[in-house]
């Protein structure tokens, strides 16, 4: 398995995993919200506001995570996203996500970033380092349907301390029926 960073020109490819994944494990109409959530944030982010990993063998994508930049403007710290994350369905449960998620971790921390935030199962995104947050030590771009999934990280040695004031997301990711 290796790790990729260039998305450009791999986009259908990419959009076309995370459909197909979220159709398997959440139905069709899930599965086509998230490949056209995929298709925006690849095509209508800034590059410095965007990072896709994916894992690839022989030549397929088996899995991909799309971090987009969260801005708190009244902090000074970097904040990124990681969401959504899809390994291919006849790939799961075989450590995949686990090793594409820390590959992306330390490639933030390599770019600079101070703090992770995911969106999702705290049982499996603990496994990779990610704590439980409250809305009022970090606040989202909207108020969450899901409080007990946000989650957060230092990717530094400075301890996860609040964030200051609100917080303001990419455009593909600015509905609330995202949160
Ligand atoms: C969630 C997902 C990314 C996990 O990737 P994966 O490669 O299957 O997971 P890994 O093999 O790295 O880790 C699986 C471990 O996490 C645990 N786990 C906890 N919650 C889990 C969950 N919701 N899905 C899969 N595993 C989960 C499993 O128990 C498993 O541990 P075990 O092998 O000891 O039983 C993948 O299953 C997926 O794409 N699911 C559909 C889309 C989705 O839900 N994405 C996340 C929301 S954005």
């Amino acid at each position: 398995m290796e790790f990729l960073s260039a998305y450009q020109g791999r986009e259908p490819a990419i959009v076309d995993l995370f459909a197909r994944t979220f159709t398997a494990s959440e139905g069709a109409e899930e599965g086509a919200l998230i490949g056209e959530l995929v298709r925006k944030l690849l095509f209508t982010t800034a590059a410095n506001d965007l990072f896709v990993f994916t894992a690839e063998e022989e030549g397929a994508i088996i899995g991909g995570i799309v971090c987009s930049r969260l801005i708190y403007e009244q902090d000074e710290r970097t904040v990124f996203i990681l969401a959504p994350v899809a390994v291919a369905p006849e790939r799961q449960r075989m450590g995949v996500g686990q090793r594409l998620l820390a590959h992306g971790l330390a490639a933030l921390r390599a770019a600079g970033a101070d703090i992770a935030m995911t969106y999702g199962d705290p049982n499996y995104y603990a496994k990779v380092g990610f704590r439980p947050i409250s809305e009022a030590a970090a606040r989202a771009p909207f108020p969450l349907n899901h409080p007990e999934g946000w989650q957060a990280q230092s990717l530094t040695d400075r301890p996860m301390t609040p964030l200051q004031g609100p917080s303001r997301c990419v455009e593909a990711l600015n509905d609330r029926l995202f949160w």
